[in-house]
């Protein structure tokens, strides 16, 4: 089975949230599971950088407005599955995030920029630009990669099977019609049946339309965005496409996430030997400037900080944890960036609680290890959470997820409830109404548990021992490759 993989980006090369984890470790558990899957991506400056893409497979020329574009082949240096890199100098060797310039705004050019990663796509799905490799399928990730289905559908012939996998919904790539032009496509596509949205059009759209199967990254979110509620106005579309809609849940990389071989902690530990993770949470303190303190339960957050995350409910929760006799001495550690409120409010409540919370503004590879090794619980307060990955990296390493029991987090943490605790199945806590009433009380259950020692080692050691790995989706994938490709 030969699957190309398209995205923007990719860990550990280029990485803005969970997306880059997926894109990086699903192609290796397909590879694994005896696929042949290559990768597509944009000549972002790390990306040339990582992958040095020696091999020129197709000289494309003037395209999308760069004056030269240039297929090349390289492999990513860990895994060695091969990438196609797209070198378009002009539309992609820029400082900044893959979409956002330094300021933060869109680049002005992201119709181009995104357009040219699915015609490209398109182009080697029908065996043009590289004729010694045609993939089967075309697995596209989120709206950037989106119009690589369009791309396929609106070709003669039909080539390749065409799956695109939607990571967040909230993230659409809507551009003004009086753009359409720029994407080279007929206009019959412009209308409300193709990607046009709203007077617009939509890269997400164009994905959900002409993908031959469309997937979510849990089966709960799968189910909620067929709804008003999570839907960001494609619920309807999402319901049209019916049963070609499922959810097939990430994994997560087990090499780079393993508390046992991981050199970026203080010290390694797994379930049968759990003195390193007291030394992780030491260390931790000692770092954030906390009160070095053992028995006190430190709850964390690794996050960008966006009304997604919920975290504005973890600082309206804050006093109240902070006051309650039932939670004294309990800490927080944030690490986190995004909105500039949520910045500026957690760095205030940090000043008015010295050594009980702990605020790091920045994206840190290394300290998201050393947080979710070093505290006792992460908190994922989210308003919607398509699957979610730091609550599967708090499992393996023994920090107990309290989260909000939407999408991916209701799918991969059990609830303590009385019966769950009986029965031995419970990880963590589960909190329903997005308030910040119902998330304090969701953390006051959490430090009663803690105070529990043999109880709260329980959740640690059953936590550690849930199966997250990729292999188990990476054979739904196949299977659905499979059904794509029966039904193109
Ligand atoms: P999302 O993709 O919605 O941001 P996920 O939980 O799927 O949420 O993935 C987030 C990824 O980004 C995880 O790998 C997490 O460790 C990482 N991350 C988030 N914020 C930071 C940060 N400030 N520093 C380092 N890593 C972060
Ligand atoms: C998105 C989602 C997150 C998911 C990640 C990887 O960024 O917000 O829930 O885990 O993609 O699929």
């Amino acid at each position: 089975m030969r699957v190309l993989h398209v995205a923007a980006e990719i860990f550990p090369l280029v990485k803005t949230g969970g997306l880059a984890d997926v894109v990086g470790a699903l192609p290796q558990a397909l590879v694994a599971a005896g696929a042949d899957v290559r990768l597509l991506l944009p000549g972002l400056p790390a990306i040339v950088a990582g992958v040095k893409p020696e091999k020129t497979v197709c000289v494309i020329g003037a395209v999308f407005g760069a004056g030269q574009v240039t297929l090349r082949l390289g492999k990513m240096a860990g895994s060695g599955v091969q990438v196609y890199v797209i070198d378009a100098p002009y539309l992609y060797q820029r400082p900044g995030n893959p979409y956002q310039g330094a300021d933060g705004s869109e680049w002005s050019d992201n119709v181009q920029r995104f357009a040219l990663l699915g015609w490209v796509a398109a182009h080697l799905a029908a065996g043009e630009f590289d004729p010694d490799w045609t993939p089967e399928v075309l697995h596209a990730h989120d709206w950037h990669a989106a119009m690589g289905c369009a791309y396929v559908a609106c070709r003669p012939v039909t080539s390749s099977a065409t799956v695109f996998t939607v990571h967040n919904l909230a993230y659409q790539g809507v551009f003004p019609v009086d753009d359409f032009h720029l994407l080279h496509l007929p206009s019959r596509v412009m209308v409300p049946g193709g990607l046009e949205y709203h007077g617009q059009f939509s890269f997400m759209k164009a994905g959900l339309k002409y993908a031959h199967r469309v997937t979510t990254v849990s089966p709960s979110y799968a189910r909620e965005i067929a709804t008003d509620e999570f839907g960001c106005g494609l619920d309807g579309v999402i319901r049209a496409r019916g049963a070609q809609v499922c959810g097939i849940l990430n994994g997560i990389d087990g090499v780079v996430w393993n508390p046992a071989a991981d050199s970026l902690i203080d010290a390694q530990y797994s379930s049968a030997l759990l003195g390193g993770k007291a030394q992780c949470k030491q260390a931790l303190q000692q770092e954030m400037c906390l009160k070095v303190d053992a028995t006190a339960p430190v709850f964390a957050v690794v996050s960008r900080l966006t009304s997604q995350k919920g975290l504005d409910l973890l600082l309206s929760a804050l006093p109240a944890l902070m006051e309650d006799s039932r939670s004294s001495g309990a800490q927080l550690v944030i690490q986190g960036s995004g909105d500039l409120a949520l910045e500026s409010a957690f760095a205030a409540a940090a000043k008015a609680h010295p050594e009980r919370v702990a605020v790091r503004l920045g994206y840190d590879e290394p300290q998201a290890h050393r947080v979710i090794a070093g505290a006792d619980a992460i908190v994922i307060p989210s308003r919607f959470e398509p699957c979610g990955l730091t609550q599967l990296y708090a499992l393996r390493y023994g920090t107990v997820p309290v989260v909000r029991g939407v999408g991916g987090l209701a799918d991969t943490v059990v609830d303590a409830s009385p019966d769950a605790v009986r029965t031995d199945t419970a990880t963590g806590f589960i909190f329903g109404p997005a308030t910040a009433t119902a998330l304090g009380q969701a953390l006051i259950r959490t430090v009663e548990s803690y105070r529990d020692p043999a109880a709260w080692r329980c959740l640690m050691v059953r936590g550690m021992a849930q199966d997250f790995s990729w292999s188990s989706s990476a054979g739904s994938y196949l299977s659905l490759y499979e059904d794509a490709i029966r039904n193109r």
